[in-house]
């Protein structure tokens, strides 16, 4: 029987380079996909040709190397397979074809849908949680990439529902799943290509965890705690990721409060709070916030994501 399965992308509302310091996110799903269709096979290996890329991939079970698997998108189904055989799960053999209609390195996680799906597609006849496939696809996802990344993406991705944000408490993986009121749209415009491998992105997982070793763990740590920080880079940094948790427990509150413009609002101090102090912005980014809250309607806008490139994702009042 052929199996079809799919995996959307997301946009992350509020909560940005907090999620590896076991803090709030507010992502959502997209009505954008990644889509695959195939059959199992008797043998022991795995043939994706994909839509958006020249180059087939095949690869024999079990995968030692994930990292070395060319070309490099198989990496990211290399990861997972190796992934679920070393959590003990038997991996059937698989021929098929991957789709996308998510932009690829656009910053809306096609990489963690492709995770995702591909971790369905295996699990199909031997079902896991949400929370257990988000994790296995978060380190199959450091192995392919070799970026620390946290796991907002791919339990966002996993758990995700329709109209709804996904609140996500990164401590305890918690979900609350917040309804998106239809007197507001969330639209998402794509500014610049980007790609974490090879960014600073790492940088800043290592200074939160420099930070941590100073003030103790961030969830926790107050805005007072900022003063027995010595260095100004990490206290800038520690600054964002303490405001940016209070922000998405006030984005919340104002949803259900129907205080659009507070919510507007602080989108776009949460970009500034990137942009300033967690230096995870650029120019082009922060050009196409200033030009895209002057849209009239607009209510606040951020980028979104990890950051240097990719989306602006912003709030406007439906009239
Ligand atoms: C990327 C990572 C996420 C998260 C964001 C920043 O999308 O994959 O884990 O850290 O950046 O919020």
């Amino acid at each position: 029987m052929p199996v079809i399965v799919s995996a959307p992308g997301r946009v992350n509302l509020i909560g940005d380079h907090t999620d590896y310091t076991q803090g709030l996110v507010l992502p959502m799903v997209l009505d954008v996909a990644t889509t695959i269709t195939g059959d199992f096979t008797d043998d022991r290996s795995w043939h994706l040709v994909s839509d958006d890329e020249p180059l087939p991939v095949v690869l024999a079970l079990p995968i030692e190397r994930p990292d070395l698997v060319e070309p490099r998108w198989g990496r990211y189904v290399a990861g997972v397979l190796h992934e679920l055989e070393r959590a003990g799960r038997t991996v059937r053999g698989f021929s098929g074809r991957v789709s996308t209609t998510i932009p690829i390195g656009s910053g809306l996680s096609s990489s963690a849908a492709l995770e995702i799906a591909v971790a369905r597609v295996a699990t199909a006849d031997d079902s896991m949680s949400d929370t257990e496939m988000a994790l296995l696809c978060q380190r199959a996802e450091h192995l392919a990439s070799g970026v620390p990344c946290g796991i907002m993406d791919q339990l966002c991705i996993a758990s995700g529902r329709a109209g709804h944000a996904t609140l996500i408490d990164c401590r305890d993986l918690t979900i609350e799943h917040v309804s998106i009121p239809s007197a507001v749209a969330v639209d998402v415009e794509f500014v610049a290509p980007r790609t974490l491998a090879g960014s600073e992105y790492a940088d800043r997982v290592a200074e939160t965890a420099a930070v941590e070793r100073i003030i103790g763990p961030l969830r926790d740590a107050s805005p007072e705690s900022l003063a027995s920080i010595a260095d100004d880079t990490l206290r800038r940094r520690a600054r964002h990721v303490i405001s940016e948790n209070q922000r998405v427990r006030d984005f919340v509150a104002a949803l259900g409060a129907k205080d659009w413009v507070e919510a507007g609002r602080l989108m776009t101090e949460s970009h500034r709070s990137l942009s300033r102090d967690f230096e995870t912005s650029n120019a082009t980014m922060d050009a196409a916030v200033e030009r895209t809250l002057r849209r009239p309607g607009v209510l606040g806008a951020r980028m979104t994501g990890g950051g240097f490139g990719g989306c602006v994702v912003a709030l406007s009042s439906v009239e």
